[in-house]
């Protein structure tokens, strides 16, 4: 039985993996590690999204003042930090790129990222945003590891060069964990409602148990049947 369930989780953890790596193309994903709850972590991601990627992607599921609700950013600095054109505070956020723009200078339009972290996974955009290299040979003489001849610049690489990789670990990490976040609002709170679901059945079975253990104790010995 032991060496069957061993067998059987071996399988199983064989098949994620190759299943991580084929969805990579052949490269394995890095861990982003991001964690919903962290919410300056989340902030600094909506600020880098805001000013690195906004000017291309929409996130057209999302609107400011949702994520100032969300994050606890006040009106104010959503406005400041957050919008730098003339829209306002409760439209969703639609790049200003045109479209036929767009394909002029990347051959594709660059997609809605709504709901990227729910189709390609935070792993694939941790490892993504951090796999580009210099390729002269490509239009903006980068490639990039996990998405062969991708046509996005690499957008970063200031961002790269002025930081220890450590930080700019962590500066993409929070850009993924806020596109998580832009993928399923909802999550802040599903995870936390979840928790406190779990505390109280936890809860509701110790009392349960202390109440059956209560009444067998009559059943057994008590008015029914005397003790033995
Ligand atoms: C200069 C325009 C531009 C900027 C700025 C930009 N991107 Fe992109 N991005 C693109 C284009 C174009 C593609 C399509 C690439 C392809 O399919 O070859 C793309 C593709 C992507 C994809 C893959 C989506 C998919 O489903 O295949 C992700 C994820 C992504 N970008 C994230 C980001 C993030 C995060 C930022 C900000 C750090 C950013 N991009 C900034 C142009 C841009």
């Amino acid at each position: 039985m032991k060496k069957l369930l061993k067998t059987t989780l071996s399988v199983l953890a064989g098949l994620t993996l190759s299943l991580n790596t084929l969805a990579a193309g052949g490269v394995a994903l890095d861990s982003a590690n991001t964690d919903i709850n962290d919410q300056k972590s989340l902030q600094n991601g909506a600020k880098l999204f805001m000013n690195y990627c906004s000017g291309c992607h929409s996130i057209e599921f999302m609107r400011y003042n949702r994520i100032g609700k969300d994050l606890n950013i006040s009106d104010a600095d959503v406005e400041k930090n957050l919008m730098f054109n003339s829209e306002k505070i409760g439209e969703k956020i639609i790049s200003s790129m045109s479209k036929t723009g767009a394909v002029q200078w990347f051959g594709t339009t660059p997609p809605d990222l709504s709901l990227v972290a729910r189709s390609k996974g935070p792993d694939w955009i941790y490892t993504y945003l951090r796999s580009f290299y210099k390729d002269e040979a490509r239009p903006f003489g980068v490639n990039n590891k996990i998405l062969v001849n991708a046509s996005m610049p690499d957008v970063l690489w200031e961002l790269k060069k002025n930081k220890s990789a450590q930080d700019f670990d962590q500066d993409v990490r929070d850009i993924t964990n806020f596109l998580d976040y832009v993928g399923e609002p909802a999550k802040l709170v599903r995870v936390d409602l979840g928790y406190k679901v779990l505390s109280f059945l936890f809860v509701l079975f110790i009392l349960s148990y202390l109440l059956k253990k209560e009444y067998w104790k009559d059943v057994k010995y008590g008015k029914w049947r005397a003790k033995d």
